[in-house]
């Protein structure tokens, strides 16, 4: 087969993203885990996670099972995450059997040829410091670059790829605004705060990783959903899409472009330390969503959606691209994309249709570098549970063996020839 007859180039890079906290299962020591907990002893009405995380996928017990069957797929890269509250249960403490325990995931991911792109953060913290006022405690930032000194410590011989912080909007969003992430609090100011907090975090620990190495290449994994006005008449509709956008987009956009804090979460100031520009920039896509009047609808009335209640768009992972190269001018990664659905088939149309596209935007000279496809094992759907299906794996619910679905294979395909069927 000539270059000529592909859709991606060989030197692509194909890989799947997931968090810890998703798929490890049994993190007691982190925030969720315990409000999770908690949440069980309200009334089912009143609780917004659905069920506990508990064991999920048992990946901390079969993560080299895991690593095998990406290799097996073709699979060159994966992105996850180290779960803070491991390395540090307590505060102050470092459990060094945990640092082992990471270390060796990496060790066996790079045996099975699969490159590790660590992300720093993907929403959950400790419980000791989420009791203690987690993203709003004054030394926050303290104790998260301790963190991230330590994850040097281990894993900076062999971990050449970062990603400081999974959808820093969106998480300030839920967490201060929308109450759909702990604290479930609905506060303007504190919001503002904790999306400063946020980017200062991602500049500091950016700062640190590459004043370790200048060979560290550091980047984010950015919610990237198009936002548009259910009526694109209507003054409230566009308004309030454009605010959305702006609120879990635009402002974060522009802080790693250029170090600035702009409406809603500032002015224009500058933050002067740390260091805000990136090596790529990770584009999380699934959805196209809607304003209408000052709500947020996750699909058309009407349109097909999966089991999160997402409708499908796959040209906006196209503009998304578009988007991102004119205001960042940066290489970049499909850092997410994924379909939560039981019917396969589903996954695999939305796979071949989502590829189209990324093609496209390679055929018309952006500087997309790879894909990582949300997820590799059916996750812990945070609030909607164990339910909705993700994975290109699944696992048998009472002995976690695996289960290799047919959309696995499909992506396998597309990795060995480079075309999509
Ligand atoms: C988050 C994942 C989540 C996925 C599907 C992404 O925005 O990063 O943690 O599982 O959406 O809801």
């Amino acid at each position: 087969m000539t270059i000529t007859d592909r859709d991606f180039p060989g030197s692509f890079l194909w890989g799947t993203s997931m968090s810890a906290y998703q798929a490890e299962g049994n993190n007691v020591h982190s925030d969720y885990y315990h409000i999770e907990q908690e949440q069980m002893a309200w009334p089912p009405e009143e609780r917004i996670f659905s069920e506990p995380s508990g064991r999920c996928a048992d990946h901390y017990n079969r993560f080299e099972e895991d690593y095998r069957i990406m290799k097996e797929l073709g699979l060159k890269a994966h992105r996850t995450t180290v779960e803070w509250a491991r390395l540090f249960p307590e505060k102050g403490k470092y459990d060094s059997s945990e640092g082992d325990h990471y270390s060796r995931a990496v060790d066996s991911m790079l045996e099975n040829g699969i490159r590790p792109f660590i992300c720093l953060n993907h929403y959950t913290i400790p419980w000791w410091l989420y009791r203690e006022g987690g993203f709003e405690n004054p030394d926050f930032k303290k104790y998260f670059l301790e963190f991230v000194e330590k994850l040097l410590d281990i894993f900076s011989d062999r971990v050449r790829d970062w990603v400081t912080l999974n959808e820093p909007g969106p998480l300030a969003l839920g967490a201060y605004l929308v109450k759909d992430k702990p604290p479930y609090k609905s506060d303007f100011f504190a919001f503002r705060r904790v999306c400063r907090l946020l980017m200062e975090i991602h500049a500091d620990s950016n700062a640190m990783l590459k004043s370790f190495n200048a060979d560290n290449s550091v980047g984010t994994a950015h919610a990237q959903y198009v936002v548009k006005p259910l009526r694109p008449w209507h003054p409230v509709d566009r308004l309030y899409s454009w605010a959305v956008d702006r609120l879990s987009n635009g402002s974060i956009i522009d802080f790693v472009r250029s170090g600035r804090f702009t409406f809603p979460i500032g002015m224009g100031e500058r933050y002067c330390r740390g260091r805000h520009d990136v090596d790529f920039w990770g584009i999380n896509y699934y959805r196209r969503s809607y304003g209408k009047g000052t709500t947020l609808l996750q699909a058309k009335p009407g349109e097909k959606v999966d089991d999160l209640g997402w409708g499908k768009y796959p040209p906006g992972i196209y503009e998304n691209i578009v988007r991102s190269a004119r205001e960042t001018g940066k290489p970049m990664y499909i850092m997410e994309n994924g379909i939560a659905t039981d019917d396969d088939s589903w996954r695999i149309e939305y796979i071949r249709d989502h590829l189209r596209e990324v093609s496209r935007a390679i055929d018309d000279g952006y500087d997309v570098r790879g894909y990582f496809h949300w997820s590799y094992i059916d996750n812990f759907e945070w609030n909607h549970g164990h339910g909705p299906k993700m994975g290109l794996v699944g696992y048998d619910p009472v002995t976690c063996e695996r289960i290799v679905k047919r959309s696995a294979r499909y992506l396998a395909e597309i990795i060995q020839s480079g075309k999509i069927p």
